[in-house]
């Protein structure tokens, strides 16, 4: 499944991405992240090996329109086909590429992937306080905040709150 927006495409995730992916190490797009330990080469290989074997996973790399490389990834992770719940992750590893509108688009043709082609019923996600920029992306998606886990995150020293967004199907097409 490829999916074409205005301004990225959504493909699938190949082993010839490997080094694209590893740009995930960078510290400032790793703070961001759910995951804290260093990734290498032979870690990101098994993922996307994993990837298509998963019935609950869907990842999809993101590519600037009319470019080849790959710049993050977007996707639905712990599908649960019987109540229709999936939790939303996205990064746009490469730092050269953020505040261009990617990543809103990327977020819009994943709702879309999970409502008008999987038929869930509910994406939902978890982001960090001090992740203003996901944040603002996520309300301009229309996720609606429905909760806070209070210092659920450490980071340099201190604890975050980490907030719980999500969208329902209906929200979706009525939109
Ligand atoms: C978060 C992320 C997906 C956003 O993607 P992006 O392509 O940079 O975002 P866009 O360019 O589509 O939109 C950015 C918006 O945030 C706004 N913004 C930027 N910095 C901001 C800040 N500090 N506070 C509030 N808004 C901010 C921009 O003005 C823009 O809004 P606008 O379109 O209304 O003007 C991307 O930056 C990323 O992957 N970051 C690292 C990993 C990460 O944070 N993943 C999410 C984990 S929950």
């Amino acid at each position: 499944m490829i999916f074409k927006g205005q301004k990225v495409i959504l493909r699938p995730v190949e082993l010839s991405d490997l080094k694209q992916l590893l740009n995930i190490n960078d510290p400032e797009v790793r703070q961001n992240l759910l995951s804290v330990f260093p990734l290498n080469q032979v870690r990101e290989e098994e993922w996307v090996k994993g990837l298509y074997s998963s019935q609950k996973d869907v990842v999809f790399g993101v590519v600037p329109m009319g470019e080849e490389k790959l710049i993050g990834t977007t996707g639905l992770h712990g599908i649960d086909w019987v109540n229709k719940v999936a939790e939303f992750g996205i990064a746009i590893t490469d730092k050269n590429y953020w505040n261009m509108g990617l990543g809103t688009e990327a977020t819009q043709l994943t709702l879309k992937y999970a409502f008008e082609f999987l038929n869930l019923n509910r994406v939902s996600l978890r982001v960090y306080e001090y992740n203003k920029r996901a944040i603002h992306v996520y309300e301009k998606c229309g996720f609606v905040h429905e909760g806070r886990l209070r210092k659920a995150r450490y980071l340099n020293g201190k604890y975050h709150d980490v907030l719980i967004m999500s969208v329902l199907s209906d929200e979706y097409f009525r939109r």
